[in-house]
């Protein structure tokens, strides 16, 4: 309803520059871990005991396949460097930090001087490197904060992911909000994925004290704040008290030559902040479980690939080869395909908000266009048995592209996997961080179907769409639902031979 036009001279710069910091660049000598995608993304495991400290290489690998620079395009108002995960209008609004101990290089001795000494860094993609913004090892700060979370306690490596304001809302306001969940959970599905590729437990911590992790990275709160930690490995020793906490004031590069405030994404994250440890611990622990309802509907269970028929394409090939796909070409997928795809992505993920047994907090609800074995129609998937419910079968070609903002993708894609919660109840179990909660959750679940289509070499995009007009249309089954994110799956129209 508000006009809306994009003012290209003041488009936010898509990288995060401390000009007064020199940059360590990371080693490039990228290994294949020889994990198939598929199998990596499925991986669900967080927490095997042995000793895992990732040398300086593998945090490289970990970080050029979550949120490095893989490919850059030029276009008339400039050049955009893509990255490892996908993100709403290429902006990527989502920072990275990396909190650590000492750090040996690949094969070092015991007692040899570390390739990467303890301190908390921020990771420079434009120049694939770090920036030191405290030297020493703050591990105990993001301890403290976590409620003394275990994974974080033992965690040689701790990633904090942030979201800043204007670098997305400059092109989308306020719904910004949301994106910091989409676009903070697409690299955290590829972190987790190579995590899995490298044998190092990982856990997505969404419980933590907001303004002391806002504090201990430096943050101007107003335009950057926190969203999400990742433990990577695991080392017996908890880290040891941490060195005084001064502030920190270093200049960054602006972004734009003027910043635009919505307050209202502000107020949210204030409305969803935890405030003291206590709070924290209080917070954890709290599982959403629900059971789907009774099916009204045929029940159609999974066919996915047989494990020894699917893809042995490595995670790092697939990651290098994802992409947004621009256009279906409107061919089929088989029914393998596609449950191949979602068994794969609904294994589980190891974060504090849901508990080991395959919790989860959004439904997927499908629309089906062209699918090899399964009729035309709308879909619910009944998560914990693995099979489709029918909803109503037909047509709906036009009608998803016009829900997914009107969009040809959508509508020429073989199937759109919507994302609904029930936010009432959601909120009501964790309270406002659900909110949080459930957006990341979509996001890393989005990460993961990018992942396993292009595994398949199908293609697959992340996707806008009329939220009430979603609701309406999957209802009355998703009466009192809330649309919260949108892919679609399919095959693209130029072959994928990467
Ligand atoms: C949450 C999410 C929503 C997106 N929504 C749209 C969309 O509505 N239309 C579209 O053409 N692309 C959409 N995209 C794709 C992005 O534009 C794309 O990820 C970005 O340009 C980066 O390109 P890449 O994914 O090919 O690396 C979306 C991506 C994500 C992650």
């Amino acid at each position: 309803m508000h006009p809306h036009v994009l003012d290209w001279e003041n488009k936010p710069l898509l990288f995060k520059i401390y000009p007064t910091l020199e940059v360590t660049r990371l080693p490039r000598d990228f290994h294949q871990t020889g994990r198939a995608a598929l199998a990596a993304i499925a991986d669900s495991e967080s927490a095997p005991d042995k000793e895992a400290i990732p040398d300086l290489d593998t945090l490289a690998q970990l970080l050029f396949f979550s949120a490095g620079v893989i490919r850059s395009k030029k276009y008339a108002q400039g050049e955009t460097f893509f990255r490892a995960a996908s993100c709403t209008g290429a902006l990527y609004e989502i920072e990275l930090y990396v909190v650590c101990c000492d750090l040996p290089a690949k094969d070092q001795k015991p007692g040899a001087v570390p390739a990467l000494p303890a301190g908390v860094y921020h990771f420079g993609a434009a120049e694939f490197g770090l920036r030191q913004l405290r030297a020493g090892d703050y591990r105990k700060v993001l301890v403290d904060v976590t409620g003394a979370e275990p994974a974080i306690a033992h965690a040689p490596i701790i990633i904090i992911c942030t979201g800043t304001y204007w670098r997305n809302a400059w092109k989308y306001h306020s719904r910004t909000y949301r994106h910091f969940g989409w676009d903070n959970g697409t690299i955290l599905a590829n972190l987790l994925a190579m995590a899995s590729a490298e044998n190092l437990p990982a856990r997505v911590v969404t419980g933590f004290v907001d303004s002391d992790v806002n504090a201990l990275l430096g943050l101007d709160t107003k335009r950057e704040v926190a969203f999400s930690i990742a433990s990577l490995g695991h080392t017996k020793p908890e880290p040891p008290a941490n060195p005084a906490l001064s502030a920190l004031e270093l200049p960054t590069v602006p972004y734009s030559s003027q910043e635009v405030d919505y307050p209202a994404m502000r107020k949210m994250h204030s409305a969803s902040s935890l405030d003291s440890a206590a709070e924290v611990t209080s917070w954890r622990g709290k599982t959403y479980t629900r059971t789907a309802p009774v099916p009204k509907g045929t029940v159609i269970p999974l066919v996915p690939l047989d494990e020894s028929r699917t893809s042995k394409d490595t995670i790092e090939q697939v990651i290098s080869r994802r992409g947004s796909t621009r256009q279906f070409s409107r061919d089929s997928i088989t029914f393998q395909q596609l449950s191949t795809m979602l068994d794969h992505s609904t294994r589980g993920i190891p974060a504090d908000f849901l508990n080991q047994s395959g919790g989860y907090l959004n439904d997927l609800y499908l629309i089906v266009n062209n699918v090899v074995g399964l009729a035309a129609g709308t879909y619910f998937y009944r998560w914990q048995e693995k099979t489709l419910e029918l909803l109503k079968t037909g047509e709906f070609r036009d009608k998803a592209g016009y829900l997914g903002l009107e969009q040809q993708i959508p509508a020429d894609a073989a199937v759109n996997v919507y994302f609904l919660a029930d936010l009432k109840k959601i909120l009501e179990c964790y309270g406002n961080r659900g909110y949080r909660a459930v957006q990341l959750e979509a996001g890393i679940l989005g990460g993961k179907l990018y992942l396993a289509a292009y595994a398949q070499k199908l293609g697959c995009s992340g996707l806008t769409f009329y939220d009430d007009d979603v609701i309406s249309f999957f209802s009355p089954h998703a009466r009192g639902k809330s649309a919260i994110f949108l892919i679609a799956l399919g095959r693209s129209a130029l072959r994928i031979n990467r």
